[in-house]
């Protein structure tokens, strides 16, 4: 096969035939939410459950197609009456309750834009989302107010905070703050926007190697490449009940933890509680989970309770697994066969992607290590980083590229269309991920191209942890890297050069992890820091954090003509 193109196409799955299914045409409108509530309503599901959703204490609660439908009308309404326009960029800052799953998709039926914020950010994190989309609403609960008040005053754009669980009996809300139950919301209709396959839906930041977090914006038109991979790779059928770990804060949490499942009338399970591998076993046994979407680090969490953990627990109705967020290596395959006599099936994409392009589906073997091959209704390549060229010898190294376009990409950055033009190469969409390709046209990843620090499956950008780090009283300079984790995948390490004044201690470096899990997240916040007389740097002034990255892992450290002390 050597020198010939190993593009996969598919055949009879096709982007059109999902549009055809949903019975959308390209001139006609579109709304997700009418999709996933509607439809369903039409289709006989209303009486089907849409939710089980079950919470750190207390019985499952199951939300209906209907209840659904009636619950995101009394969003809309809701939103509609608090001065919320079609367009308007409302974030969903919510732990995963029920209000998160159903108001985004009150959001959508009114044609405002959804942007959804982990509920873990701290103020900074959040400051720079809400101030770069200009959001004018957002929708939190009590535990997470202070954070937003704090915040207030820098974001005059944001003009109504929506409070869930207020308590009449306890503190006042403020001037801009409203209280909104969804049980008693509750509407039978409520008009659906005339949106369109290019009209606005959801809008994702993303962390990249420089400045803020970028926002990828998305359209309606996505459900036709959420809704078609959910039922060829997630593979899911009407009677299963389906479980994405993901939080809806990131992009898995929403293409396929809401549109993709809904959008097919499929029964979805939400655990918003810690995890421990007796929880998400009793959990999966009770609700009969039969397919399940997870990500490599919690495969490997599990790994540490073994495989011995699943028995006692009646796991009959799981049939498929998929995983995604960061690479699956082979020794997680062979566990869940162990463990749950079933594979895992990888699946690659992004935040800008918005749904899988690179995937195991079901009938293809899984090569333990593999990535798969790409979704038949995607044309996917490795190229050469320079001129974009295809790279045709099986095993050559390249960037994972894809070709445009498809219906979940995003249509750009939030006020960054120069990034967003900088991301295509010679007629490809460039992932910024480098992978070689096999004789038989499967994908094997072998890493980032830049400094993005992958923990856990969430994306940090370096850049932002410094800039915060330079906030703290006894930071003079600092860099952050990955540094590789047996769970994780990677960790993040900051090095720090303190102000004059200062001594390393374990008070300080206590304080500084702190002071990062609540300026961004606990995500961010470094897992250890070595205290540095200086940092490497380039001639103009750059640091080189592949310089200490490389000391880190102990690889070559390759040309470093351009470091200052050479
Ligand atoms: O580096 C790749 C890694 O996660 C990045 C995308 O992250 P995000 O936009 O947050 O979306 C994550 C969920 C879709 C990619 O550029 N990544 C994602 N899936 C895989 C992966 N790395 C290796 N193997 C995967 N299956």
């Amino acid at each position: 096969m050597s020198g010939e193109s190993k593009i996969v196409q598919g055949d009879s799955i096709t982007w059109s035939r999902g549009a055809g299914e949903l019975g959308l045409s390209d001139s006609g409108p579109m709304n997700i939410a009418e999709i996933c509530t509607d439809r369903n309503l039409r289709l006989g599901r209303g009486g089907r459950p849409a939710l089980i959703h079950q919470g750190h204490a207390g019985d499952p609660r199951t939300y209906t197609f209907e209840d659904l439908k009636e619950l995101s009308c009394g969003w809309a309404a809701f939103l509609a009456e608090a001065g919320i326009r079609p367009l308007d960029r409302v974030c969903l800052f919510l732990d995963r309750v029920p209000e998160l799953y159903i108001g985004f998709l009150g959001i959508l039926r009114l044609g405002a834009v959804v942007q959804p914020l982990f509920s873990a950010f701290g103020e900074e994190a959040l400051f720079q989302r809400i101030d770069d989309s200009q959001a004018s609403c957002v929708i939190t609960q009590r535990r997470h107010l202070g954070k937003l008040r704090r915040i207030r005053e820098r974001v005059p754009s944001l003009h109504t905070v929506v409070v869930i669980d207020h308590d009449p009996a306890g503190k006042p809300l403020r001037s801009g703050e409203v209280a909104f139950s969804m049980d008693d919301g509750r509407r039978k209709d409520f008009p659906v926007a005339r949106t369109f396959g290019e009209s606005p839906s959801v809008l994702h930041y993303t962390s990249g190697t420089t400045g803020k977090p970028k926002g990828a914006l998305h359209v309606h038109g996505s459900v036709v490449a959420q809704y078609l991979t959910s039922k060829v790779v997630l593979d899911l059928r009407e009677d299963d009940v389906y479980w994405c770990t993901a939080d809806p804060g990131w992009v898995t949490g929403t293409s396929y933890g809401i549109i993709g499942p809904w959008s097919l009338g499929v029964t979805q399970f939400v655990l918003d509680a810690g995890f421990s591998s007796e929880r998400w076993y009793a959990a999966m046994a009770r609700h009969r989970v039969s397919v399940w979407y997870t990500a490599p680090t919690a495969i490997r969490m599990l790994m540490k309770d073994g495989a011995e953990a699943t028995r006692g627990h009646d796991l009959s109705a799981l049939r498929h697994m998929c995983s995604v967020g960061e690479p699956l290596n082979a020794e997680g395959v062979l566990w869940g066969r162990q463990a749950f006599g079933l594979d895992f099936h990888d699946t690659f994409w992004q935040t800008e992607t918005g749904a899988m392009m690179i995937t195991n589906r079901p009938g293809l073997p899984v090569k333990p290590g593999s990535m798969g091959r790409p979704f038949p209704a995607v044309t996917a390549a490795v190229v050469d980083p320079e001129t974009g060229e295809e790279l045709r010898e099986p095993g050559q190294v390249g960037m994972i590229a894809i070709k445009p376009p498809w219906p979940s990409m995003m249509r750009t950055y939030w006020n960054n269309t120069a990034t967003y033009y900088s991301k295509f190469l010679g007629g490809w969409y460039i992932c910024g991920d480098r992978a070689s390709v096999d004789e038989d046209g499967y994908f094997w990843f072998c890493g980032r191209d830049d400094d993005v620090i992958n923990t856990g499956g969430h994306l940090v950008g370096p850049f932002e942890i410094e800039s915060a780090l330079l906030e703290h009283e006894a930071v003079a300079e600092s860099a952050a890297i990955g540094k590789p984790d047996p769970v994780n995948m990677e960790v993040v390490k900051a090095f720090v050069a303190l102000r004059p004044g200062w001594e390393p201690s374990d008070d300080v470096e206590l304080s500084i992890m702190n002071f990062i899990r609540k300026k961004l997240s606990p995500l961010a916040m470094p897992q250890e820091i070595e205290f540095v007389d200086k940092l490497p740097k380039t001639r103009s002034g750059k640091i080189m954090r592949r310089l200490l990255k490389a000391r880190e892992t102990g690889e070559q450290i390759g040309d470093t003509s351009t470091l200052e002390d050479d």
